[in-house]
C-alpha cells in the first residue's frame, strides 16, 4: 500500500524517483507525486492517477534538484485527487515528505496543530505528520539548533514520530537543509540502497535494482540520516545503529515485462521456473526427505509438533488451504488454517507443541505479520513461507522457507501460490518423513516433484483455448468455481483472480456443498466452473456436475487429458496434465489463472492494476 522512493547524491534526481515509482506502482495508482529540493526551495509535483501523468506533468518543465522524494498512493484518507496526493507540506513549507501507512490518532492530533495555527488543506492523515515535523523543527530552533543541521532535523522527525499512533513509513525534506533526506520505519517497509556517493530510499528493492547491489533494511523505531556523503540509523531507543549491509540478489530482468503484455501473463508463464526455483537444493533423494535451510528448528522440537496453524490472507490463505490437506495426509499433524485478519484478535488455546506457519508473499501483510507477533508474543514458535526476501515477516520470523519466486508485480497472486503449494508439498513430505511416511512414498513424492516443471509447461498449452473460452463467457455476470478435496481451494483461488482482475461477480464452493445455497445462483446464464481432474471422489463431482446440467447451467470443465466422460457433461473442456491427485493444484490453477486473465482483457480491465486494489496490504 503506497510505494515509496528517494534519492540523494550528486546527479539529477528525477530521473531514479519517476522510474522508482513505476516499479512501485503495484503498490498503489490512485495518485502519484514528487518533491525535489533545489537550493533553498522545494519543487511539488503532483497529481491524480497514474504515475506517467506526473511524468507529463514534469516532461515540459522538470523540477530540478539532486536530493528527492516520490510517491505513488493507495488512498486510506481522503479519497484519490490532486490534493489528497503525496508529497504533503508542512508548516509554511519548510518540510515536505512522503507517508505509507496510517495514522491512527490524526484526529487528535489534527486538532492541536489547527489550535496552533496550523492550516490543513488535505483529508489525508499524512499531512498531520508534516505539520507535525514542522513544529518540533521549529521547537528545535528555539532551543538552539539550525535549521540547515542534519541532527537539528533529525530530533524534529524523532519527536515527532514518537507523538504517532499507527504504522508508517516516511520520507522528509528540509527545505533548509539541502541534500538531506531523513527516513522513519514503523510497521511499514524502507530500503536504503548504498550506492558511490549516493543513496537510493525504496518501500522495497525493486527500484534499487540496476542502481547498486549494496542494501540495507531498515527495522521497526530506527531513522535513518541520510546525505550524499554518508548515512547514520538510528533506533528511537536504543541510539546508533551499525547498519547491516546486505547484497541484493535481483537483477532488472525480473521486473521487465519482455515479450509480454503484462506482468500477470508473464508470472502465469514463469510458473514451471517457479516450480524449479522452489524445489531448487530442497529434495534429499537418498533420505527421501526434504530439506530446508533456515527452519532454525532442531529435529527433537520438530518431531514433538502436535499442531499446526497456518496463517495468510487472500491467495495465500488458499494456498495454506492446500496445505492443510497436504500435511494432514503426509504427516498426520492436525492443521488449521486461519484468516489472519481473525487470528490477531482471537485468542485460541495453543499448546507448547503447536507452531504457527505465516504465508505470504510480500512478508508485509500487515495482519499476517500482526497475527505472527500476536503467536510470538505468547511463545510459539513462528516461521515464515515468504518470498520477498529481508521483509519484516521474513525477518520477525523465527525461520522459515523463502519461496524464491522472483519479484511477483502483477497485483493477482500467480506464480507466489504456485511457490507456496510446492513449498509446502515440501513441508508435508518433510515433516511426514519425520513420522509415518514411509521411504518408498517419500521417494514416490519426490519423483512426482521433479515431474512438476514439465507438467505445468503442458499445462500452460492450455492457453489458445482459454482465450477462446474467455470470448465465449466474458460476458457473463456471475461465474459459480466448483471443486472437491485439492481442488476446492483451486476453485476458491480460481473465484477470486476472476473477481479481482474482471470485477464478475465470482463464488468459489466446494462441489457438493453447492446444492446448500449457491445453486440457486444456477440459470443459463450462470457459467460453472468444475474443476475436475481424476481424484478418488471423481465420480461424486460428476454427480455435481449432472445437477447443474440439470438447471440448464452452462458448464466449463478443468479436467485430465483424455477425459472423455466429462467431455460429454461439459459445454466446454479444458483439459491438464494427469497427474498424482496431491499436485493437481499445481495443474488446475493455471487455466484458472489465465481464464481471468484473458476475460479481464476482453472486458477492458486493467489486468496488473485492478481498481482498489494494491500488492502489499500494509494496512489493516
Ligand atoms: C490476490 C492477492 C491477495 C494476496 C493477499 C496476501 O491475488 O494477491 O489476495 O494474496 O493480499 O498477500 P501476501 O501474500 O503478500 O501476504
Amino acid at each position: 500500500m503506497c510505494g515509496i522512493v528517494g534519492y540523494v547524491g550528486p546527479h539529477p534526481a528525477l530521473g531514479f524517483l519517476l522510474e522508482g515509482l513505476h516499479r512501485l506502482e503495484y503498490r498503489g495508482y490512485d495518485s502519484a507525486g514528487v518533491a525535489l529540493l533545489d537550493g533553498g526551495r522545494i519543487d511539488v509535483r503532483r497529481k491524480t492517477g497514474r504515475v506517467s501523468q506526473v511524468e507529463e506533468l514534469c516532461r515540459l518543465d522538470p523540477p530540478v534538484g539532486t536530493t528527492g522524494i516520490g510517491h505513488t498512493r493507495w488512498a486510506t484518507h481522503g479519497v484519490p485527487s490532486d490534493i489528497n496526493a503525496h508529497p504533503h507540506t508542512g508548516g509554511d513549507g519548510e518540510v515536505v515528505l512522503v507517508h505509507n501507512g496510517v495514522i491512527e490518532n490524526y484526529t487528535s492530533l489534527r486538532s492541536q496543530l489547527i489550535s496552533q495555527g496550523y492550516t490543513f488543506h488535505s483529508a489525508t492523515d499524512t499531512e498531520v505528520v508534516a505539520h507535525l515535523v514542522a513544529a518540533q523543527l521549529k521547537r528545535e530552533i528555539k532551543l538552539g539548533g539550525k535549521a540547515s543541521d542534519p541532527q537539528t532535523c533529525l530530533r524534529a522527525v524523532e519527536t515527532a514520530v514518537s507523538q504517532l499512533k499507527g504504522t508508517f513509513g516516511l520520507a522528509v525534506l528540509f527545505r533548509d537543509a539541502p541534500g538531506l533526506l531523513i527516513a522513519a520505519r514503523l510497521g511499514s517497509p524502507l530500503v536504503i540502497g548504498v550506492g558511490k556517493d549516493e543513496f537510493f530510499l525504496a518501500s522495497d528493492a525493486s527500484p534499487l535494482v540496476g542502481h547498486t547491489e549494496r542494501v540495507v533494511y531498515l527495522k521497526d523505531h530506527e531513522i535513518a540520516v541520510i546525505t550524499a556523503k554518508d548515512f547514520e540509523i538510528v533506533h528511537r531507543e536504543t541510539g546508533s545503529q551499525t547498519p547491516d549491509v546486505r547484497i541484493l540478489e535481483q537483477t532488472s530482468q525480473d521486473t521487465e515485462l519482455g515479450e509480454f503484455e503484462h506482468y500477470m501473463l508473464k508470472e502465469i508463464f514463469e510458473q514451471p521456473q517457479t516450480v524449479e526455483n522452489a524445489l531448487r537444493g530442497r529434495l534429499d533423494e537418498e533420505e527421501a526427505t526434504a530439506r530446508f535451510g533456515g527452519l532454525n528448528l532442531d529435529p527433537q522440537m520438530l518431531r514433538g509438533i502436535d499442531r499446526i496453524i497456518l496463517t495468510a490472507c487472500g491467495t495465500s490463505w488458499h494456498a495454506g488451504l492446500v496445505g492443510e490437506y497436504l500435511i494432514e495426509e503426509f504427516a498426520r499433524i492436525p492443521v488449521e488454517v486461519e484468516y489472519a485478519s481473525e487470528l490477531r484478535y482471537r485468542n485460541p488455546p495453543l499448546s507448547d507443541r503447536t507452531m504457527i506457519f505465516a504465508i505470504t508473499q510480500s512478508g508485509e501483510t500487515a495482519d499476517t505479520l500482526a497475527a505472527m507477533r500476536e503467536c510470538k508474543r505468547k511463545g510459539h514458535p513462528t516461521l515464515a513461507i515468504c518470498n520477498v526476501v529481508g521483509s519484516s515477516i521474513a525477518r520477525e520470523a523465527d525461520g522459515g522457507i523463502y519461496l524464491h519466486a522472483g519479484p511477483e508485480i502483477g497485483v493477482a497472486s500467480t506464480k507466489a501460490f504456485t511457490a507456496q503449494v510446492t513449498v509446502l508439498t515440501l513441508l508435508a513430505l518433510f515433516l511426514g518423513r519425520m513420522r509415518h511416511l514411509s521411504y518408498p512414498a517419500g521417494k514416490r513424492i519426490i519423483g512426482h516433484l521433479q515431474a512438476m516443471p514439465d507438467n505445468l509447461r503442458q499445462a500452460l498449452k492450455c492457453n489458445e483455448a482459454v482465450k477462446k473460452l474467455a470470448e465465449k463467457y466474458y460476458q457473463a455476470e456471475t461465474f459459480l468455481y466448483l471443486g472437491r478435496l485439492y481442488n476446492f481451494p483451486v476453485a476458491l483461488e480460481g473465484a477470486l483472480k476472476l473477481k479481482e482482475i474482471s470485477y464478475i461477480h465470482a463464488e468459489g464452493y466446494p462441489a457438493a456443498e453447492m446444492k446448500h445455497g449457491p445453486i440457486a445462483l444456477v440459470d443459463e446464464e450462470t457459467p460453472s466452473v468444475f474443476v475436475v481432474p481424476k481424484c478418488n471422489i471423481y465420480p461424486k463431482v460428476i454427480s455435481n456436475m449432472e445437477e447443474i446440467k440439470a438447471r440448464r447451467g452452462p458448464i466449463i470443465a478443468i479436467a485430465c487429458d483424455g477425459d472423455d466422460k466429462v467431455a460429454e457433461l461439459a459445454d466446454d473442456v479444458i483439459y491438464v496434465p494427469d497427474v498424482d491427485e496431491y499436485l493437481q493444484p499445481l495443474v488446475t490453477a493455471i487455466p484458472l489463472q489465465l481464464l481471468a486473465y484473458h476475460v479481464a482483457k476482453l472486458r477492458g480491465c486493467n489486468v496488473d492494476r485492478p481498481r482498489n486494489l494494491a500488492k502489499s496490504v500494509t494496512v489493516e
